[in-house]
């Protein structure tokens, strides 16, 4: 009788601590298991949301023509070109005289379509301003930036980005090497390459409709027009300076700027005094 009291216990006491067992996984562990789930993936969006929202989108012009195609533009394609938030490549038809692999090239790389674009260096000026206008109808709403490469420039896009994540893109100001010269407030050197802000873009599109227009649309040197052009619908250089005084556009090849062989020409054209260390 007694044996089989204590056995009748022993299981209510086995069945109680199951179920206790069972309660604690079935209400704590198991919630608790899904509730963090939830809470890493909400942080992981949050935080990938909150990147693209800090990085500014921008968009790069990259100025070219047919003859460096399998040479500067595949480099180009193959590096920094993908890392801006959408690039085309600025260039006048490809020549009749190119072979079938070239031809086929021209196939997969974004080449902007723009037509009856004038080949040859003395017609620049009229391949960065169809390439701004390109751009202001097409993609003003997609960008807060657009830069104007040439296809012998290395851009850092991630330094771009980390710098123009600081400037006001409802500014007109354009960001680039800044010569003091010629042109009102100075202008960029072309070949460093330079950005301009939507507010920018917005206003060289209208200079360039505005009847009184003064700007060029072809001829002279296009960083010197490009900047007048600006400048007529008060569009400002800003400084592109890092925190210890140091150019973030450089204008000379980067053996020159390394080795400090900084020709005559630049040390007058400069905006910012030079700094060389022997
Ligand atoms: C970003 O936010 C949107 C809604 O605002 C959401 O649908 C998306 O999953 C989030 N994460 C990523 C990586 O886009
Ligand atoms: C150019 O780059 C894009 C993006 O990375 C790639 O899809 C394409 O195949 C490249 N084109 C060539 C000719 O390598
Ligand atoms: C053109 O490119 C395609 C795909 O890359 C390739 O199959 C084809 O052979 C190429 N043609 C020529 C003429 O290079
Ligand atoms: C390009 O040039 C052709 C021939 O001169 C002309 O008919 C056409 O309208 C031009 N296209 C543009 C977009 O200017
Ligand atoms: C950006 O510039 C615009 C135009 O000058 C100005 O209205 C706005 O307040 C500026 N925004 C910031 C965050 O400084
Ligand atoms: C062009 O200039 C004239 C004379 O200075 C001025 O009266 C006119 O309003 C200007 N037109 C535009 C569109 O700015």
């Amino acid at each position: 009788m007694l044996l089989f009291i204590n056995k009748k216990r022993f299981i209510s006491i086995g069945i109680l601590l199951t179920l206790i067992i069972l309660m604690i996984i079935i209400y704590i562990d198991t919630p608790t298991t899904i509730y963090s789930i939830d809470i890493q993936n909400i942080q992981l969006n949050n935080v990938e949301n909150h990147t693209k929202q800090l990085l500014p989108r921008v968009l790069c012009l990259i100025l070219t023509t047919p003859k460096n195609f399998l040479s500067r533009v595949i480099a180009v394609n193959e590096t920094w070109g993908p890392r801006c938030d959408r690039y085309f490549f600025v260039t006048e038809s490809p020549t009749q005289t190119m072979t079938p692999e070239q031809i086929n090239f021209t196939q997969q790389i974004p080449i902007a379509p723009i037509q009856n674009i004038t080949s040859g260096y003395g017609h620049l000026t009229q391949k960065s301003t169809l390439a701004f206008l390109f751009a202001y109808e097409k993609y003003f709403n997609d960008f807060d930036w657009v830069v104007k490469a040439d296809d012998d420039t290395y851009l850092i896009v991630e330094n771009l980005k980390a710098f123009l994540s600081q400037q006001n893109t409802s500014e007109p100001v354009t960001f680039g090497y800044n010569f003091k010269v010629i042109v009102s407030k100075g202008y960029h050197s072309g070949g460093a390459s330079y950005v301009l802000s939507r507010e920018s873009l917005r206003r060289f599109y209208e200079a360039h409709n505005d009847l009184n227009s003064t700007c060029r649309k072809d001829g002279g040197a296009e960083d010197v027009e490009i900047a007048k052009c600006l400048r007529s619908k008060g569009v400002y250089p800003g400084k592109s300076l890092d925190k210890q005084n140091r150019e973030l556009f450089h204008p000379l090849p980067y053996i020159s700027h390394f080795r400090g062989n900084i020709p005559n020409w630049l040390k007058q054209y400069a905006e910012n005094p030079l700094q060389t260390v022997s």
